[in-house]
């Protein structure tokens, strides 16, 4: 298994290429079953999540043919059911877009109840409720989820969530794109990944609109067909380099990006004495002076993003101060803390708030990365450390972080990656996205 040893202390110069966006790559590769004809997605970061799920188009009949290192080619034109994509799909949890993409596709949908970071109890209620509003039958039981529309074609509704979901609102605009009739999605997520699939969706010939605000309407077209389409960058990937900087000092153009989708984290870093430039596509972002202690709560989006809460907290253990941190999505999200804590780290957890107290460094330490962003948290952490800082399971880290060793490095981070021989006895991974 893999590790990575961080000898820390070095602040962070130069310029980093941000990667396209793993939440939107999750999410469309999925719609794209839909597609008769070629799609090409560019922009497609490299990463074990991705290539897993173009593992599963291709068990169910798929041609995928990577074009370059970014740019793949998939033809779905002679797509079927298959029960070979079970152990893939239980892996990660972007694999329950294929029920909305396979009700859409074929009338039924066949797949397992999917993995997931474990960070408290990940309901998928709200897609279900949405798949039978479009006339589905779900029958779950034994891991496996298994649907089919009446009459062998979804048909338009009106669907209220009842919690603000991304999942959701993903998995009812996908399943709607070819129902008959038009679907109107209310209380709809607004992150930047779900504007990024309804693009791809309309690029192919849907007919999405109002992504990005709480109303999405979908009128169902016959069919969808290739086309070509480049993810946005990654906003979350980002955020970790941005709080990397602000974390280790230095100062770095992190470039590819919307900086807009960065500002909810632009507006905390500056709070807490962090120098930020925006460009059209980079931001620059400088740290030479004592962090400020602040508060953050995490929400859906244009809030504070939960996936940048573990990489926030660790910054804040360096701010002077007392800082609190409430983790407002899921129930819990602090269990990396205790490996920070080895590092010397001085945080209170309770329930879903966190309260840090700052110290004046961190100490490198054997830890492990409970999750993919918790486990970049772990690569933050050893930078700005004093010493060596020993860091296990980064498969999870690489589930979700195109090339972070390669990347750091270029900025002058002291980083390495290592094999160790895979012990047989060792767990597999079964924990998946973020
Ligand atoms: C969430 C984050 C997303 C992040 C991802 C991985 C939000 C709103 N979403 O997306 O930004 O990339 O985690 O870390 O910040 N829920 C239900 N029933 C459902 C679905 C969800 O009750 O059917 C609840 C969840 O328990 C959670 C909240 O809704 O408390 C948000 O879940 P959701 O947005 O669906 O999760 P992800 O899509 O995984």
């Amino acid at each position: 298994m893999d590790k990575y040893i961080v000898k820390g202390g070095k602040k962070l110069f130069g310029e980093v290429e941000i990667s396209g966006a793993k939440n939107a790559a999750v999410a469309i590769i999925p719609a794209a079953l839909m597609v008769n004809g070629v799609c090409r997605i560019e922009n497609l970061p490299q990463i074990s999540d991705t290539d897993k799920l173009l593992e599963i188009l291709s068990l169910m009949g798929a041609q995928v043919r990577l074009v370059n290192k970014t740019t793949v080619d998939v033809d779905c034109t002679n797509v079927y059911l298959s029960d070979e994509i079970f152990e893939l799909t239980k892996a990660i949890r972007a694999s329950y877009y294929l029920i909305g993409s396979m009700l859409g596709r074929f009338g039924e949908a066949r797949t397992t109840m999917p993995g997931g970071c474990n960070f408290g109890v990940r309901p998928i209620d709200q897609h279900i409720k949405g798949m039978k509003a479009l006339g589905a039958t779900m029958n779950i039981g034994n891991g496996l989820i298994c649907a089919s529309a009446r009459d062998g074609r979804l048909k338009g509704n009106r669907v209220y969530l009842d919690k603000v979901s991304v999942g959701a609102t993903i998995n009812i605009m996908i399943a709607a794109v070819l129902a008959k009739g038009q679907t109107v999605i209310e209380n709809a997520a607004r992150e930047p990944h779900i504007v990024d699939l309804a693009n791809f969706l309309n690029s192919m010939g849907a007919d999405v609109r109002g992504a990005g605000t709480t109303t999405i309407k979908v009128r169902g077209v016959e069919a969808l067909h290739g086309g070509t389409y480049a993810l946005i960058p990654d906003q979350i990937e980002a955020g970790t380099y941005m709080a990397a900087v602000a974390a280790a000092g230095g100062e770095v153009r992190v470039t590819n990006v919307i900086p807009k989708h960065l500002d909810c984290i632009s507006a905390k870093l500056v709070e807490m004495g962090v120098e930020i430039e925006e460009g059209d596509d980079y931001v620059t972002v400088k740290r030479d002076a004592v962090l400020r202690h602040t508060n953050v709560k995490t929400l859906p989006y244009p809030g504070f993003p939960t996936d940048m809460q573990p990489q926030i907290s660790t910054v804040l253990c360096l701010a002077e101060g007392t800082s609190i941190v409430t983790e407002g999505v899921w129930d819990n999200r602090f269990k990396y803390i205790n490996e920070l804590r080895k590092m010397g780290a001085e945080i209170h957890v309770d329930g879903k708030v966190a309260v840090i107290e700052g110290v004046s460094g961190l100490t490198g330490a054997p830890v492990a990365a409970c999750d993919l962003r918790a486990g970049a948290a772990m690569v933050i952490a050893g930078l700005c450390a004093e010493g060596t800082t020993t860091i296990e399971d980064v498969e999870y880290i690489e589930r979700g972080y195109q090339d972070i060793v390669g990347k750091l490095r270029k900025l002058g981070a002291d980083i390495v990656a290592v094999t160790e021989p895979n012990d047989p006895a060792d767990k597999t991974a079964t924990a998946s996205a973020g």
